[in-house]
């Protein structure tokens, strides 16, 4: 209908958004009150009907509207059912639903309210109060859309920018290094599996497996010579070969966050051993951050069944031997435990890497 702004102008949206953008659904059981509405906003937006609660219930599942007006009274369930209805299920809780109704007490519109509705109209409906509203519910609501589609994205962003982040870091601290820079990757994705078998919750899971990708990120200050010397490090050497813990305590404590948080302990003491015989510190059982705890034995793992300039890889059951033995030595035992509970995803995971390295990705 045009002529209800004189001169026929379209509500606008502050964005400039073109007409029939927006599909609203229309739910009234009666049909002169439907007809009104189509008049009313034909012009403006495209329109779906609904007679009842159950009706509009579908529509806006399979339809999504991006507004429904709901009458009140209506045979079967009523218009505040229908709306406690509509924002209990997730696919439809964001819609703005808007009342129109004839009961105008005040208890009535705060019983709307409380049921999630937006707003209120009041039979009899006057055309220009029924556009006016629409389009301001319908921009707020755009906004309000536009706003957390900017944050998801960013926040997607952000996430890329720190995983890649923590790749470089992990990468330079093999640059000198004699291993391959999957090493890095294979063994974190080998203490992701005993995070999970140690039942951690998942959001902390998810931080140990781009945690334990730093966790020689130290060896940055160890030189190339000692990293990459083909056999047995002399007492000296072993000494400095050993600040790498520290160093990359002292690099990735710098932040405060849970993740770096992680990181840096699992840097300064994936090194430490559960009877007391590790450094840097010579941390005994829980003494141990069980972060580190797991990627000491993740790390063996992968460095055992991995080539060396020095050494062949070991067989898989070999390596698994090793960890078993140095339960309760090297290893903590309930770490081992957990280990050997996933040892099939872990013989999985080496023959996925095994095969992607084959294929030199
Ligand atoms: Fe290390
Ligand atoms: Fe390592």
């Amino acid at each position: 209908m045009t002529g209800i702004y004189g001169g026929g102008a379209s509500p606008h949206y502050g964005g400039g958004a073109s007409p029939l953008k927006f599909n609203i659904l229309v739910v009234d059981d009666e049909a002169g009150n439907r007809q009104a509405m189509r008049q009313i906003l034909k012009d403006f937006y495209k329109l779906s009907f609904a007679t009842d609660g159950t009706e509009a219930l579908n529509i806006a599942k399979k339809e999504k509207p991006d507004m429904i007006l709901l009458d009140v009274l209506m045979p079967g369930i009523d218009g505040y059912d229908t709306c406690s209805r509509l924002k209990e299920n997730p696919d439809t809780e964001e819609i703005p639903v808007i009342f129109i109704t004839s009961l105008a007490d005040v208890g009535d519109e705060s019983r709307g309210f409380e049921a999630g509705g937006v707003d209120y109209i009041t039979k009899p409906i006057s055309p220009s109060v029924v556009l006016h509203r629409v389009s301001a519910h319908l921009e707020i609501f755009n906004q309000k859309r536009l706003c957390e589609e900017t944050v998801k994205r960013r926040t997607k962003q952000l996430q890329e920018s720190q995983e890649s982040a923590i790749f470089m870091l992990g990468d330079a601290g093999h640059f000198n290094d004699s291993d391959t820079g999957s090493h890095i990757w294979r063994m974190a994705s080998y203490s992701v599996e005993i995070a999970r078998a140690c039942a951690w919750p998942v959001e902390v899971v998810e931080i140990i497996a781009l945690a334990a990708a730093m966790h020689d990120t130290g060896k940055i200050g160890v030189p190339g010579s000692i990293l990459r010397k083909p056999a047995k490090l002399d007492p000296e050497e072993w000494k400095i070969m050993m600040t790498h813990t520290t160093i990359g305590h002292s690099i990735l404590s710098k932040s405060n966050t849970p993740l770096f948080r992680m990181s840096a302990d699992i840097a300064y003491y994936h090194h430490e051993k559960w009877d007391g015989t590790g450094y840097p510190k010579g941390l005994r059982g829980n003494e141990i951050p069980q972060s580190a705890a797991i990627v000491a034995v993740a790390d063996v793992f992968d460095a055992l069944t991995m080539v060396r300039p020095y050494k062949e890889a070991w067989p898989v059951d070999k390596a698994l031997d090793e960890i078993k033995r140095c339960a309760g030595t090297h290893f903590d035992p309930h770490i081992v435990a957990r280990f050997f509970d996933v040892e099939d995803e872990i013989r999985r995971l080496k023959e996925f890497w095994d095969e992607r390295e084959k294929d030199g990705s």
